[in-house]
């Protein structure tokens, strides 16, 4: 016999289950509704050009979505940031269409002409040609970006190229004006162009002032070559003709049949996850999904929620040196060979690289196990921008022609500088490249290779959000996406993710490259103490440029950003 103190218990725990129940039926429905009725309530741009990122909030006010804004920005940036990437170069489209709730990545990187040697820009005593690999065009790869804008206009977008194409056949025509980075930039480079390059940006023979303006007619007849021929309008006929004719007389070694063939290829993004959140992020032909999420699969053995920064700072710079040792050991184009990549994004993989990483102590990169020298691609003029429609599709696309005005070479009539994204391959194993890069075999020149890359476009979501960035940056792009990624999963919003201080390790040189705010006096001498060599980030074009969108599933609420490091702003679209 139950007593009726045992069956009061008993209808009160009834009662606790049923409401429990109850509570939990709510939350699970308003899950539900959030996850599949929820819309961001703004459309946004981030992009390194206020230009660019108008170019696509227009699109979007024409009636495109997100894939047509991007063959918008893409094109837009190629005009008004000549130096970073354009027609002449190559990239990376990561999308997500939310339609089929599906994930694709547009791969539109540069190709190894077929008359390329693995010893191409080596001497006879088998020593790397100094320049030979970045000027000119024989430092040029078959360029992908055209190929991919009307790849994404004809099979995502709603507009034809007419329409997406046409801010930047404005802005190639009607000018844009000169401003600081640029004419800087001018200044330091314009010596190395060719003449049809140098008509362009130096007119009347010297560097413009900052604020005038910048035509480029033949560039923009090259875009209204694709709006009426499509990807024919770049890779045969006239412009075609007219790549090949200075090319060849120039000293490339590029082939009718090498533009002819060109393909953009579309691949399945790498997936990865930290706690709840999701990563989706670039594959081979790019290091920077594999090395991001394996260092987020380090990350995750440890709790640095309470780290002081000194204690964070060596687990993160420990973690970049074990995933950037990886990087170039293992991998390149994924067409031309094996990638352990099922061991290298497996989070017990990650396990055996924690083995020997001390918290009280750097590891000598000489010290870690079994690894030849590697290479890491890249030119840090590259340009990134993000973009999220209001029907949830999204784009993180990072394109580049890798240094400065790529080759600096244009081809006469063309109005296309061509990129030197050639200079990414691993020339000489064992040989650091223009960013003290190791490279291995798996990264060697063949005839219709795409070189390695270390852009990394990404999208994070979690149940609550999702976040779209990517950045310039050469071989700091990955970590930059990494810090940035890791703030933005700690809370922070879109402003702080792109603003906050950075540093970066890449395995050789052994050194931690930080940014001077992103740690005190006391905090470098004691990581010194730990045995980190620090070395103060000096680049003169800035350290990245990451263009953010986050949304909140939550709130629906969206909010986009620019690296204040970059003069990029981003733009809103309500209708
Ligand atoms: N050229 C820059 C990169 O692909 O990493």
């Amino acid at each position: 016999m139950r007593s009726g103190l045992s069956l009061a218990i008993e209808r009160m725990m009834r009662r606790l289950f049923r409401s429990r129940f109850l509570l939990l039926a709510l939350t699970l429905s308003a899950l539900v509704c959030t996850r599949t009725n929820a819309l961001p309530n703004r459309a946004a741009v981030a992009s390194a050009h206020p230009l660019a990122s108008e170019a696509g909030v227009e699109i979007l006010a024409r009636g495109g979505n997100a894939f047509d804004a991007a063959v918008a920005v893409s094109a837009a940036l190629g005009v008004v940031e000549p130096y970073g990437s354009g027609l002449g170069g190559g990239g990376f489209f990561l999308l997500h269409l939310a339609s089929d709730d599906k994930d694709i990545m547009i791969d539109g990187r540069e190709v190894a002409p077929a008359a390329a040697r693995v010893d191409m820009y080596l001497d006879e005593n088998g020593e790397p040609i100094p320049g030979a690999s970045r000027d000119g065009p024989l430092a040029a790869g078959i360029p992908g970006l055209p190929a991919a804008l009307v790849h994404l206009a004809e099979n995502y977008g709603r507009l034809p190229l007419s329409e997406s194409l046409q801010p930047a056949i404005r802005f190639a025509e009607q000018g844009f004006p000169a401003y600081d980075w640029h004419v800087s930039r001018l200044e330091r480079l314009a010596s190395g162009m060719n003449d049809s390059a140098k008509t362009v940006f130096l007119p009347d023979g010297k560097v413009p002032a900052v604020g005038s303006m910048i035509y480029q007619m033949d560039l923009a007849e090259t875009l209204r070559s694709l709006v009426l021929e499509g990807h024919d309008g770049f890779y045969k006929g006239e412009v075609a003709r007219k790549l090949l004719e200075g090319v060849q007389r120039d000293g490339g070694i590029w082939s009718e049949e090498d533009l002819a063939s060109y393909k953009i290829i579309e691949r399945e993004p790498l997936v990865g996850s930290y706690g709840d959140v999701t990563i989706v992020s670039a594959p081979p032909p790019s290091a920077g999904g594999v090395a991001l999420i394996n260092m987020f699969n380090m990350l995750s053995g440890y709790d640095i929620e309470d780290a002081s920064t000194v204690t964070r700072v060596h687990l993160l710079v420990e973690i970049m040196r074990r995933a950037y040792r990886d990087r170039g050991q293992y991998l390149g184009d994924p067409d031309f060979i094996d990638m352990p990549l099922d061991m290298l994004l497996h989070p017990f993989y990650a396990v055996g690289q924690r083995a020997n990483l001390r918290l009280d102590q750097a590891t000598p990169s000489t010290s870690l196990p079994g690894v030849q020298p590697i290479q890491l691609a890249g030119g840090n003029q590259t340009s990134h921008f993000s973009i999220l429609d209001m029907d949830g599709n999204i784009v993180a696309a990072t394109q580049s022609i890798n240094f400065s005005y790529g080759s600096k070479y244009m081809a006469a009539g063309t109005g296309v500088l061509l990129n030197n994204e050639m200079d990414d391959f691993s020339k000489k194993p064992g040989e650091p490249n223009g960013y003290q890069l190791l490279g291995s075999d798996a990264n060697s020149i063949q005839p219709g290779k795409r070189m390695l890359s270390s852009m990394t476009p990404t999208i994070l979501r979690s149940r609550e959000g999702a976040a779209i960035l990517g950045s310039p940056g050469g071989s700091q792009i990955i970590t930059m996406v990494f810090l940035s990624g890791l703030s933005w999963i700690e809370g922070s919003d879109a402003n702080e993710m792109a603003g906050q201080p950075r540093f970066h390790h890449q395995y050789f040189p052994d050194r931690i490259f930080f940014e001077d705010a992103s740690l005190t006096g006391a905090e470098r001498a004691a990581l010194e103490s730990m045995g980190h060599r620090l070395e103060l980030n000096q680049r003169t074009v800035g350290n990245g440029n990451l263009q953010i969108v986050t949304w909140n599933r939550v709130t629906n609420a969206v909010q986009a950003a620019s690296d204040p490091r970059g003069i990029g702003e981003p733009r809103y679209y309500e209708p």
